[in-house]
């Protein structure tokens, strides 16, 4: 019986692998759908926050708290990062007045309502900030002059304090209900290659106020979300995080860590690095955790922030299975570095929904919700066994489901070859992005669908 068992087993899992990669069951649903177009339907799967130990989040904008894409979310996710709504400009108006975005509320609404975490981003970085955050009121640039200094002190003091009240005021107080968890303070503080400033970007925050500029941001930050706006008898309910990319390479890694040590040791209140991890299947998975090795034992939580990892131009099945086998050996490090992980994020729910999506989809969902190798081998890493044959229904004995399951699946592999020998002979291309007809030999699909990856020498 378990031979039939898995026989069966393997043909269902040869069924459901090409219906599910070679996209032809439901080829209309290759772009997410228009206002008069039903959604597609989301894929009852393992939710990937159930096989983490550590919060996974995604950063969204509103377009993700509504319909299949939300749906698709609370599936998989229990953190959201706003990918725009909380950067500085998103909070003032033309008049330079506090004004927060309606995204903000969209989001912070959608989290409060579905127990979501929120891990805010972000309180001060020199990109997405009003120009008049710089400047005098009459327009002119500020300089290191006193007077100057006090002013962008004053500013980063009142838009940090400002934030915390607004989402205080409208979502509760921090560790009395506001879904907000953590925050990145500073971001992007420090470029690679240079050889002055120990590595500080020459930003206008830096320009006018020097390396202390960061010292002030989590000074004023720790008082406004941990202290003023924290519910009583909160401790420290929002982790402040500082955050930045390519510290996967040695070279930006060493004065990354090199100011936190400067900020540790100037006992300046930063509980986490952040490590955003805008990485591309180029960079070695053993970078990441040298990454996340190197920037322990310093008392500090870490989180990787933002993760994609785009395949290059043009995707192809072999560069997207490819990706499968990256996410799945990341992910595999982060499950061996849980203790020390605050969350894993990654930047974005479906692969158009990228800021990097013209180098090759780089995320985990494909645009028409549909899960990527990616996917597959993300909860790959969950368990050293996840035959499907337990999936389907039954592991010692055979479950009559396994049989039911077996033969509609069966019928379901013939139709689906059925169409795509039509398709295939017509010349349609189907999908060409991501489920093309050709290219995915059933061995590949099920192995991504068995979880059985076979070790990719990474
Ligand atoms: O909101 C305007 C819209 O009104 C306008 O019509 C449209 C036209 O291009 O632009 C819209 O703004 C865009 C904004 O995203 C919102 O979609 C900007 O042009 C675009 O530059 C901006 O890109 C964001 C980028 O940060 C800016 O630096 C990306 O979405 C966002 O994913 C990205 O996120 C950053 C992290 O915050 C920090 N780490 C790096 C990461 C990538 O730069």
């Amino acid at each position: 019986m378990r031979v039939a068992s898995r026989v069966f087993a393997a043909l269902a899992a040869a069924g459901l692998a090409f219906v599910v990669v070679s996209g032809v069951v439901d080829s209309s649903a290759a772009a997410l759908p228009t206002a008069s177009a039903p959604e597609p339907p989301i894929e009852e799967l393992t939710p990937i926050r159930d096989t983490v130990v550590f919060p996974v989040g995604v950063a969204i904008d509103s377009r993700e708290t509504e319909g299949a894409t939300s749906e698709l979310l609370l599936r998989h996710f229990d953190q959201v990062t706003p990918e725009n709504a909380m950067k500085p400009e998103s909070w003032y108006d033309a008049a330079h007045e506090f004004a927060p975005s309606p995204e903000i509320a969209s989001l912070m609404d959608f989290a409060a309502a579905n127990d979501l975490r929120v891990y805010g981003h972000v309180l001060v970085w020199h990109n997405q900030i009003p120009a008049w955050f710089f400047e005098r009121a009459d327009g002119t640039p500020l300089t290191t002059a006193p007077a100057d200094q006090q002013i962008l002190k004053d500013r980063m003091h009142d838009h940090i304090f400002a934030v915390a009240k607004y989402l205080s005021d409208n979502w509760g107080s921090f560790g009395g209900g506001n879904p907000v968890v953590a925050f990145d303070v500073v971001n992007e503080a420090v470029v690679e290659g240079a050889s002055d400033n120990l590595g500080m970007r020459p930003s206008d925050w830096y320009r006018v106020l020097g390396e202390r500029y960061v010292d002030l941001a989590f000074r004023y930050a720790d008082e406004a979300f941990n202290q003023m706006y924290a519910a009583p008898g909160a401790a420290h309910p929002v982790a402040l995080f500082i955050n930045d990319y390519n510290t996967d390479q040695p070279t930006k890694r060493a004065v990354y860590l090199a100011l936190i040590d400067r900020l540790l040791a100037r006992g300046v209140p930063i509980d986490g690095i952040g490590h955003q991890f805008h990485v591309g299947l180029d960079v070695p998975v053993d970078n990441l955790a040298r990454a996340l090795d190197d920037s322990g034992g310093r008392g500090l939580v870490q989180a990787v922030t933002e993760m994609d990892v785009p395949t290059g131009t043009p995707p192809s099945d072999a560069t997207f299975l490819e990706q499968g086998y990256y996410y799945r050996d990341a992910f595999r490090v982060f499950r061996d570095r849980a203790d020390d992980l605050f969350s894993v994020t990654v930047w974005g729910l479906y692969d158009a929904r990228s800021w990097r999506d013209s180098q090759g989809g780089p995320l985990v969902f494909d645009d028409a919700l549909r899960a990527k190798p990616a996917y597959y081998g993300i909860v790959e890493g969950h368990a050293d066994e996840a035959p499907l044959a337990e999936f389907l229904g039954g592991s010692g004995s055979t479950s009559p489901m396994l049989y039911v399951a077996g033969a509609a699946l069966l019928a379901s592999l013939g139709a689906a070859w059925l169409v795509w020998r039509r398709r295939h002979s017509a010349g349609v291309a189907g999908r060409a992005k991501v489920h093309p007809d050709a290219g995915v030999s059933a061995d590949e699909a099920l192995a991504t669908l068995s979880r059985r990856l076979p070790p990719s020498g990474r």
